[in-house]
């Protein structure tokens, strides 16, 4: 099972690493957060209900690849849905982001995570993956949060700076926190496969919080969850990205678990971040998503630098180091895919 139908895309290609005209390029929370037009059709509420409506969804899903020209679209929804649809008791609030009222604290919480039936649970994702692609004449990139940031926001109860308790809990109690990772990783599985079969072109695991861990946290506690997931994401023949923010010290392991592409974040340049990942793997990213707000001029002169530190590898797909942010002037965007794909070359090696 695989995408077939965009199989010879410039993005598809580029996560492949074989060659391709021009560099694609798409945008990490491009739907949503900025777009006028996403919060006339967004409502008021909480945003699990939007994403609970295939027919709003399918719509957000598509209005960035509409007003920008990105290379790829990414499923309108978010990392805490599965664990949201199997009743663990998770809601996101506007402007804060993901909140537990009962955060998971005991062995007794693990019965709050029972698997996921997708087509039962979560028809609706299913459905907006459906109409999106059968919409959209660019791939659609489907996604899940990756064990250890979905467990952050389970364990701390909400956003959090230091990630104390759940360190707390992967290090003093290991046999409990390799179980909640496992139910994690199980929930991401299913949903990504769904995805797939609903039609999304490739995959992104969003390990977004992962770079607050030392190397050996992340060996011990983390890695190996994430490697299941990509792992068995393969039969499914998509590509699958794997991306975190401050993970320049951890770039070796996630190039390790499975992916085809390793997102990088703005702190590490491309080419000391191919170094790292080694051979192999395609790169994603890492224009520093608060250059956008400095106007168009320093935007299109940071994006020409990052073009200039992929020197012209064909395993690269454009992006920010990490999502957009809600100021952002959506002319400056279009700009940035424009230089892109203008100046965005491929060389053969
Ligand atoms: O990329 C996209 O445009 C697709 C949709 C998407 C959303 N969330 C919609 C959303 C994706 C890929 C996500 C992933 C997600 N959700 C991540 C990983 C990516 C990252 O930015 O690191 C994380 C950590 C979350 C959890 C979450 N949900 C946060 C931190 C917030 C922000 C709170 C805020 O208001 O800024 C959310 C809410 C959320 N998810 C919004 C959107 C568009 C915000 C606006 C709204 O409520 O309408």
């Amino acid at each position: 099972m695989s995408g077939g139908r965009f199989d010879d895309s410039d993005f598809v290609r580029a996560c492949r690493s074989e060659p391709h005209p021009r560099v694609p390029v798409w945008f990490m929370r491009q739907a949503g957060r900025s777009l006028p037009e996403y919060r006339a059709v967004r409502g008021t509420g909480s945003i699990l209900d939007a994403i609970a409506d295939p027919d709003r969804a399918a719509e957000i899903t598509l209005q960035p690849v509409d007003r920008y020209g990105v290379d790829a679209a990414i499923l309108f929804s978010d990392i805490v849905v599965p664990a949201h649809a199997v009743g663990f008791g998770v809601d996101v609030e506007p402007g804060t982001g993901p909140v537990v009222s009962r955060p998971f604290a005991s062995r007794r919480d693990l019965d709050r995570l029972r698997p996921l039936d997708p087509a039962a649970d979560t028809p609706y994702v299913i459905e907006t993956v459906r109409r999106a692609v059968e919409a959209l004449d660019v791939p659609l990139i489907g996604f899940a949060g990756a064990p250890f940031t979905v467990a952050s926001y389970l364990v701390e109860g909400g956003p959090s700076r230091h990630h104390a308790r759940t360190k707390a809990l992967m290090v003093g109690d290991a046999a409990l926190w390799h179980e909640l990772m496992d139910r994690l990783a199980d929930l991401a599985i299913a949903s990504l496969v769904s995805q797939v079969e609903a039609g999304a072109a490739a995959v992104q695991l969003f390990d977004s919080w992962a770079g607050v861990l030392s190397p050996d946290q992340y060996r011990r506690g983390v890695a190996p969850h994430s490697a299941r997931v990509l792992e068995t994401l393969g039969s499914t023949g998509v590509p699958r990205i794997h991306f975190g923010v401050g993970t320049g010290e951890l770039l070796d392991q996630m190039g390790g678990c499975g992916a085809d592409v390793v997102g990088v974040d703005f702190r590490v340049s491309i080419d000391e971040a191919r170094r790292r990942v080694g051979p192999g793997r395609a790169l994603q990213g890492n224009l520093d998503p608060a250059v956008v707000l400095a106007g168009e001029s320093a935007a299109r002169d940071a994006a020409r630098e990052v073009l200039a530190a992929n020197d012209g590898h064909p395993g690269f797909i454009f992006n920010l180091g990490h999502g957009v942010l809600p100021e952002s002037d959506p002319d400056v965007l279009a700009r940035v895919v424009q230089v892109v794909h203008d100046e965005g070359r491929v060389l053969c090696r």
